[in-house]
């Protein structure tokens, strides 16, 4: 931690995109659906940390049936205001066995799309039963791989947002309560 830099300054430079009543209303709403969606069927959501660790917590509270969980870490790397995984490595890999299984993954933003087409395809080739993606934020205008999202909390404009689970280039406001954006 010797170098690291720490953050004194309060957060009010930072704008509320998302307010936390909208953004837990509208979790609700997706838990609801996947709840529909998958009634009697076992299901497991797969978090890819860190980012979706906030989103998981409390979509998984809100969907009333039974399912598991596991986490996976995919790296990123900064390319100047907007971070972009367009080489996206796994640094940390699934306990679970999927094979046969009904996935759904839980992302907190896709923006260019990369992240998520590297992920898929690994674990496409896992032969799930089924696999879904439910994803908080969609950042569209900025897609550049064509993929298929099955469950959207909200479409956001392109703006670099932090805050409920997301950081900013040095790794704070993960613990905002709400989608924000810098000033
Ligand atoms: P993609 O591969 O370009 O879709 O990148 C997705 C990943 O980049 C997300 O999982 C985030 O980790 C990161 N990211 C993209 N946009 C933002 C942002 O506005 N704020 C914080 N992280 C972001
Ligand atoms: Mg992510």
């Amino acid at each position: 931690m010797g170098t690291a830099i720490y953050k004194t300054i309060k957060n009010d430079n930072i704008d509320v995109l998302i307010d936390t009543h909208t953004l837990q209303s509208r979790i609700t709403e997706l838990a609801l659906e996947i709840t529909n969606d998958y009634a009697g069927q076992h299901f497991i959501l797969v978090c890819i940390l860190r980012g979706g660790v906030l989103f998981l917590s409390d979509l998984m509270r809100q969907i009333s049936i039974p399912h598991h969980i596991d986490f996976m870490a995919v790296s990123s790397y900064v390319d100047g205001i907007t971070k972009s995984e367009g080489r996206a490595r796994i640094t940390m890999d699934l306990l679970t066995d999927i094979e046969h299984m009904n996935v759904i993954l839980v992302e907190d933003i896709i923006d260019t799309g990369h992240t998520l087409k590297h992920v898929l395809n690994l674990l496409n080739s896992r032969s799930p039963k089924s696999l879904r993606v439910c994803t908080l934020l969609d950042k569209r205008i900025r897609r550049e791989v064509d993929i298929e999202i099955d469950y959207i909390g909200f479409e956001i404009p392109d703006k670099f947002i932090v805050g409920y689970g997301l950081d900013d280039i040095e790794g704070y406001w993960r613990n905002l309560p709400y989608i924000g954006v810098n000033k």
